[in-house]
């Protein structure tokens, strides 16, 4: 699949990811407090990534996905682990990428405009810190290299986090 980021210039999937790891590593370089690097990551893939309607976090607070810096409409707060595709993804711990999520059972619909969705686990020392959501409009949006794509964009922002001391305060 390849993408049409501006007139005359066409990109694979792979080299926007590329792109995109390289950006990642700029923003947060430097800063490890966990929501200003969360929102930014946030906001760098809404505007990045294209056919994305939504694009945020969730965070595991207390037993419970709690909505966290994110860019898109606003959306439902609390998701019970287990629940909706997040709490799928963040109960098995694994990426979990829905073709069209009217299909997918308890799928919890915060944005009516939404029809395919990916969600990333976020795990810090083996521990589960979150999730890491986006939505599209369009059916069967992501697909394996969004996953791989993702999860390492999630590593290199895992990283950053990781010696900050406010992400122990925020989680
Ligand atoms: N659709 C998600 C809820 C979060 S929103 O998409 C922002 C779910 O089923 O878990």
């Amino acid at each position: 699949m390849t993408f049409q980021i501006a007139k005359q210039e066409t990109v694979s999937k792979a080299e926007l990811y590329a792109k995109l790891q390289m950006q990642l590593r700029s923003l947060l370089e430097g800063e490890h407090d966990f929501i200003a690097n969360a929102a930014n990551f946030a906001a760098l893939l809404y505007h990045s990534l294209p056919d994305v309607n939504w694009a945020g976090f969730y965070l595991h607070k207390e037993g419970e996905l709690v909505l966290g810096p994110f860019q898109g409409n606003p959306a439902c707060v609390r998701i019970a682990i287990g629940k909706g595709i997040c709490g799928a993804a963040a109960e098995v711990r694994q990426t979990v990428v829905v073709e069209n999520v009217n299909e997918f059972p308890g799928h919890i619909a915060c944005d009516s405009a939404s029809n395919s969705e990916i969600v990333v686990p976020l795990m810090k020392d083996q521990q589960l810190i979150g999730v890491l959501d986006l939505d599209s409009p369009s059916f069967a949006r992501f697909d394996d290299d969004d996953a791989q794509g993702l999860h390492v964009l999630a590593e290199i922002f895992i990283q950053a986090v990781q010696s900050s001391n406010s992400s122990e305060s925020q989680l």
